[in-house]
């Protein structure tokens, strides 16, 4: 596939769930974030302050299930509500339930969560919301519903990401050092308008939304030396995915750079790169429902 072809980006985590036919290259991004990053992912869920191991959470936002599986290996009694926007990715969530022998654990819930009512999603002792909160149009409004959704003293946990993760050193590519630095700058003005919420600090807005922030980490990823083709495919995905927020802000060098990083049979590939990395953060915050 060539360059030219990438999908127009409302990613970099960002999403709009009008437009479904993007949502098989989400997907793949996903699953390549929750493969290279699960151990980072394990970590989050072994650290949440709950007084009592959950028996009902709901993963708002699921996407295609990185947060749900998690969630459900951490806590083995425990049955999950998966909610997205996106018919696409939870059927392919539906379908890594039944591989994983966990169908009977997950129930898939189709739903806006930007609408005014949202439907039934029982009444959890744990939320869980990863890279989906700053998608929401009105999140104090959505922190709220979660607030009335979550048993009372129930935890929500909320992971908030600052964008994809940086994979190249800083001297490449040959000739055009820095470039990936200059790509995610070259997005910034197409974020703050579609996610201005991306990277947020959530704990004054859960605060505001009547929740008791108990405590905040930051857990810093930096895989080096790691030679797995999914780190490549990752790399490539997500530079693809920026491409075109990020070229109308790009020079002309500079996007023919990146468009030979992306030309996945041309000799300057990223997927030929043997010097990857994975660097980036992940926040979360744990609100408890008084
Ligand atoms: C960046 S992905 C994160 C997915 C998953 N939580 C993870 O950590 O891999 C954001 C997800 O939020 C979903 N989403 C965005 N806006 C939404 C909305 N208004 N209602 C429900 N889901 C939404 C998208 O479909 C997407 O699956």
């Amino acid at each position: 596939m060539t360059p030219a072809h990438a999908h127009t980006p409302h990613h970099d985590g960002s999403h709009s769930h009008h437009e479904d036919h993007d949502d098989s290259g989400q997907a793949e991004i996903l699953d390549l974030d929750a493969e290279v990053l699960a151990e980072h992912i394990a970590s989050i869920t072994a650290w949440l302050p709950l007084k009592a191991e959950p028996r009902r959470i709901v993963d708002l936002g699921c996407g295609t299930g990185a947060g749900t599986f998690a969630l459900l290996e951490r806590f083995p009694e425990a049955h999950v509500t998966a909610v997205d926007a996106s018919a696409g990715h939870l059927q392919l969530l539906r379908e890594k339930a039944c591989a994983r022998g966990v169908s009977d654990r997950v129930r898939t819930v189709q739903a806006d969560l930007d609408a005014d009512r949202w439907p039934d999603l029982g009444t959890p002792d744990l939320v869980w919301a990863s890279a989906s909160m700053h998608h929401m149009a009105h999140p104090d409004r959505a922190l709220r519903s979660v607030r009335e959704l979550l048993t009372p003293g129930g935890l929500f946990a909320v992971v908030e990401l600052d964008g994809f993760p940086r994979f190249l050193p800083a001297d490449a590519p040959e000739g055009r050092p820095g470039l990936e630095e200059r790509a995610h700058r070259a997005t910034d003005s197409f974020h703050a308008e579609h996610v201005p919420h991306r990277g947020a600090d959530w704990g004054p807005m859960l605060t505001a939304a009547g929740f008791d922030v108990e405590d905040k980490r930051t857990v810093t990823v930096d895989i080096e030396g790691d030679r797995s083709a999914a780190i490549g495919r990752y790399a490539h995905g997500s530079l693809q995915r920026i491409r075109g927020a990020a070229a109308p802000a790009l020079s002309p060098e500079d996007l023919t750079a990146l468009d030979e990083l992306l030309d996945v049979d041309g000799p300057h590939s990223i997927l030929h790169r043997d010097d990857l990395a994975v660097r980036t953060e992940r926040s979360v915050w744990a609100a408890r429902r008084p």
